[in-house]
């Protein structure tokens, strides 16, 4: 972390930036397998940096193996929201080091719908969405570092491919359809849904969990608020 200062008492830290990489160097040494998880700078080309200097501490230091958060499609798609995982994939490759690639879908902890007048309503047409929650993402990561038999491979995570008429039904409320009328990042990602581009789903998830993902639907149902229509 950037600032050791805010580490909870007991749990030992090392500072390392993705701006700085001496930081980098002395966070690593040492490492058996590296965690880099990408950074949250929305610039692709600052973003790919931080991750390039990242892979090149690591490769200095010699870890012993790397382990990348990725996106889906970023291993085929070099442009637009992918451009900088693409370019951290490729990286990866080229740097020698023993690597574990997991390609990550939207989270669900941003999409968790909510009943709003008795109803519950979206703008995707009805299509699948194949969300995950950090909380399985972060448990299969810590599989994959601690566990045998993932290096030099490329896992597509995806959660079980849910739907807001699905949701509506296991709450036994209406559903309705409304028209988009926004224009920033979440109407460009509701317009991707509506084309049926997250309706991917893959075994990788659960496979390396031991167990399925947990699902929009049971976590919607289970947090319910008692007598909430
Ligand atoms: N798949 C998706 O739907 C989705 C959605 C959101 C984000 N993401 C990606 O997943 C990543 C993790 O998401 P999150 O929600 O866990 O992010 P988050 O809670 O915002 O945490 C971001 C972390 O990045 C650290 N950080 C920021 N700049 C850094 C730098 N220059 N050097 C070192 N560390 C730095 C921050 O550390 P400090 O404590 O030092 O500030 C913070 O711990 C994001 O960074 C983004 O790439 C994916």
């Amino acid at each position: 972390m950037r600032d050791p200062g805010r580490a909870p008492e007991g749990v030992t830290v090392r500072r390392g930036d993705y701006d700085d990489p001496a930081s980098l160097r002395e966070a690593f040494d040492g490492a058996a397998r590296l965690l880099l998880i990408s950074s949250p700078e929305l610039d692709s080309a600052r973003r790919t940096a931080q991750h390039l200097a990242a892979i090149a501490a690591a490769v200095d230091v010699g870890v012993g193996a790397i382990v990348y958060t990725s996106f889906l499609d970023a291993d085929t798609v070099p442009t637009g929201m992918t451009e900088a995982h693409h370019a951290t994939e490729q990286a990866v490759l080229r740097s020698g080091l023993p690597y574990t690639i997991v390609r990550h879908p939207f989270y669900g902890d941003a999409f968790v719908p909510r009943v709003s007048g008795g109803e519950l309503t979206s703008s995707t047409g009805g299509r699948g969405l194949n969300t995950a929650f950090r909380s399985d993402l972060a448990e299969a990561a810590a599989n994959v570092l601690t566990g045998e038999g993932h290096l030099g491979r490329a896992y597509d995570f995806t959660g079980p491919v849910w739907s807001y008429p699905q949701v509506a039904e296991a709450l036994g409320v209406p559903y309705r359809e409304v028209p988009d009328t926004g224009s920033g990042p979440m109407s460009r990602l509701t317009a991707q849904v509506r084309a049926g581009a997250l309706e991917r789903q893959t075994p990788d998830l659960e496979q390396v969990l031991g167990r399925p993902a947990e699902s929009v639907v049971s976590r919607v149902t289970f947090h319910r608020p008692a007598g909430a229509r």
